[in-house]
């Protein structure tokens, strides 16, 4: 199979910042426990944007950066649990607002937290069974359209934003060697959907999910390391899911990876679910701390459950 690497990134979030003192206004918390029990201190929350207008402006911003044009994309994938509408999908929304081709597979990737990784997965897949050479990959949620205000342990947690990868394929190049699993524990963590007759809000057992993050993200990079026959020196930056900045220390803790080779930016967006690592990998490559000749390795997990991992390049 030959392997896909990034060729441009883009982002989108929304205007408005909710600080924690501003969540403290609303609900029974203060900036003391958000921040050192997450390490969020400010989130985007949409008001005028929509989810197709962050996909729309993750995805534009990408496409420039990687010098390819709509009509040159293969395939649109959209990782997200909060479309605007299920359907028409975020993605064929995108097809239509880009301008993409009419004959290519373009829909919505549902796994949470996980789910851009699904599907830089898919659409290696789909490249290499199309003529085509490029895909457009697009993590995005709008959050704070389905959070509980009720509930103090979730809503101090998310935020809303886009991130978007146009990834190229091509002969010899080594695939991303993904890794993924899932385990249904929907108890654990739920967005009910319209069929479940209850309100379409986020509830979550954080502590029990704490527990399996941090189970979760050293079997992941354990198991692409394996899968590529590459050490933890030879990653050159490490890129974890950002849901709870303690879960990213422990990890960076076990594998005594230095300050240069990992990221947060929780501090900024809070959890935004699919959008997460490429909001992450979006600023990394602006800042040019990642680029081509990078070997990044990409941790995700979320709901469903789900966890997942792959070693991503830039071209
Ligand atoms: N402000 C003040 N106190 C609070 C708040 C708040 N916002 N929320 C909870 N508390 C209180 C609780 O009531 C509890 O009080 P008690 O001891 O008197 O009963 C105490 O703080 C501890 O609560 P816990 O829920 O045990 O707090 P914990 O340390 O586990 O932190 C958190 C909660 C931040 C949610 C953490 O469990 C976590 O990050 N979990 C993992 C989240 C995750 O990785 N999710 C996966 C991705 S999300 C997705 O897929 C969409």
């Amino acid at each position: 199979m030959n392997g896909i690497k990034i060729r441009g990134m883009g982002r989108c979030v929304p205007e408005r910042v909710v600080t924690n003192a501003d969540l403290a206004e609303r609900v029974d918390t203060s900036d003391e426990w958000i921040t050192s029990r997450t390490g969020i201190l400010r989130r985007h929350h949409c008001t005028a944007e929509t989810h197709s207008s962050l996909c729309a402006g993750a995805a534009r911003a990408a496409l420039e950066r990687a010098g390819v044009l709509p009509e040159e994309i293969g395939a649109c994938v959209v990782a997200t649990v909060t479309a605007d509408n299920l359907v028409p999908s975020a993605a064929c929304t995108l097809q239509r607002e880009l301008g993409l081709p009419g004959d290519i597979p373009c829909f919505d990737l549902s796994a949470a937290c996980t789910g851009f990784l699904f599907a830089l997965h898919t659409v290696e897949c789909l490249l290499n069974a199309s003529p085509r050479k490029f895909a457009l990959v697009v993590g995005a949620e709008t959050l704070s359209r389905v959070t509980n205000w009720d509930d103090r342990g979730t809503c101090i947690l998310f935020g809303d934003g886009a991130g978007a990868a146009v990834v190229e394929c091509r002969e010899g190049w080594p695939s991303i060697s993904s890794i993924m699993g899932c385990h249904g524990s929907g108890e654990l963590l739920r967005l009910p959907g319209p069929g479940a007759g209850e309100p379409g809000l986020i509830s979550m057992e954080g502590t029990r999910v704490f527990k399996f993050a941090v189970e979760a993200v050293p079997w992941c990079v354990d198991q692409v390391l394996k899968k590529t026959g590459r050490t933890v020196e030879d990653v050159d930056f490490f890129v974890f899911h950002q849901a709870n900045a303690r879960i990213i220390d422990l990890a960076v803790r076990k594998y005594r990876i230095p300050p240069e080779k990992y990221y947060k930016n929780i501090a900024e967006y809070g959890n935004t679910s699919a959008a997460s690592i490429p909001l992450v990998l979006s600023e990394l490559r602006e800042q040019g701390k990642i680029g081509p000749g990078s070997r990044i390795l990409a941790v995700g997990f979320g709901g469903g459950l789900t966890w997942g991992g792959c070693l991503i390049e830039f071209a």
